[in-house]
């Protein structure tokens, strides 16, 4: 039997029972259909939906629907700068840069510098604005297109969200936004309204083009309550509904529970900037194994790839489907040792991330063309 799990946007814990959660959300499985047509679109296949890391949607049938008749919809994702960007933050990024390609619509990205500021009690504001700029370069890093891609950091956009904001405010009340949220009487009144901050992005191209624009959303499951509610609230105020696709966590490193985060697991997170020598300590160190205890039972009996850290993540950035099956038929027969698969993960790691962090300084003189500003 599944253990007892929670996913909201501000806390995951425990053993994610996605299937579980597509039923307590009321969202839609990613069926194969859907999945064709995307890739059919993208002219090739995406290894994030072969292997069901994106798993779940909103509304996607009808959004692609309407595409396919010509009305062309726009991209919204985020990021909350707490601290550093991570290897799990960039995972539905990836995803937004391969639906961006195949789609060629326009794409924008919202930095919470106000929610973290509001979250977290030793934040300063300014602290979370200079983190949120850092945390674009790792955006811009993954290959974005100036001219389509529109960057804002709330409190310097905020004259522009903070009128929608209010409108969509306006029809959410304090009960709602409890359980929605789980809010309570301790939590501080900007919380409350916070939501409508994120609510604000979906229908921020239809302001900005004039016209009505459907918005997807690629994000993390976790984020699909603030979806809930503006898909509530947008046909209200005359817009279409947003459409989302959802994908799973990165686990955290240490095991199956849970997400990687920092706020829970700071030693065992791997960042964006981290060096090669970090990658390697933090990977041999904490790398859950599902390894055997000796050397002779793990040849004889074999590994279990399916709770190994290592090999969980190999499935999210090992691209190639037959090397990965290669790996899994090797561990599980015993062939390929525990320190063996941490090695290949640590390589895999090591080369994606001395390509990022070279792109992720060129940023800096780019970031200019992608910020929105009022
Ligand atoms: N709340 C998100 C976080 O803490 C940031 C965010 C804002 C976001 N808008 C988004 C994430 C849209 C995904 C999609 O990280």
């Amino acid at each position: 039997m599944a253990k007892e799990f929670v996913v909201t946007p501000w806390e995951v814990t425990g053993e994610v029972d996605y299937n579980k959660l597509i039923k307590e959300f009321g969202t839609q499985p990613l069926n194969d259909e859907l999945i064709k047509k995307i890739e059919k679109k993208a002219g090739k296949g995406h290894h994030f939906l072969r292997r069901k890391i994106f798993f779940s949607h909103r509304e996607l049938d009808i959004l692609l629907k309407e595409y396919e008749q010509g009305r062309k919809f726009a991209l919204y994702t985020g990021r909350g700068p707490s601290g550093n960007t991570h290897l799990g933050h960039i995972i539905p990024w990836m995803f937004t840069k391969y639906l961006q390609d195949a789609f060629d619509v326009p794409l924008y990205f919202q930095i919470t510098d106000d929610e973290k500021f509001l979250l977290k009690p030793n934040l300063s504001l300014e602290e979370t604005n200079k983190m949120g700029y850092e945390n674009a370069l790792d955006f811009i890093a993954l290959g974005f297109d100036p001219k389509k891609t529109f960057i804002f950091v709330d409190s310097d956009y905020a004259k522009t969200l903070y009128k929608i904001a209010i409108q969509i405010a306006k029809k959410v009340t304090g009960s709602s936004a409890r359980a929605v949220f789980g809010f309570t009487n301790n939590t501080n009144i900007g919380m409350y309204f916070w939501p409508a901050m994120q609510a604000a992005p979906c229908i921020l191209p239809s302001i900005l083009e004039g016209r009505k624009v459907r918005t997807l959303i690629p994000a993390a499951i976790d984020q699909d309550p603030y979806w809930r509610i503006v898909r509530d609230v947008a046909p209200k105020l005359g817009y279409p509904k947003t459409a989302a696709i959802h994908c799973v966590f990165l686990p955290a490193l240490t095991g199956p529970k849970g997400k990687m985060s920092t706020s829970t697991g700071e030693h065992s997170t791997i960042f964006t900037t981290d060096t090669p020598e970090e990658v390697k300590k933090k990977v041999n160190k904490y790398a859950f194994s599902g390894g055997k205890d000796t050397l002779k039972e793990h040849r004889k009996k074999g590994g279990n790839p399916d709770i190994d850290s290592s090999y969980k993540w190999l499935s999210f950035f090992e691209e190639d489907d037959r090397k990965l099956k290669k790996i899994y038929n090797e561990y599980k027969s015993g062939k390929l040792l525990s320190g063996e698969i941490k090695q290949i993960l640590i390589e895999k790691l090591n080369t994606f991330l001395k390509e990022h962090q070279k792109k992720r300084e060129k940023a800096r003189s780019q970031l200019d063309k992608f910020i929105l500003k009022d």
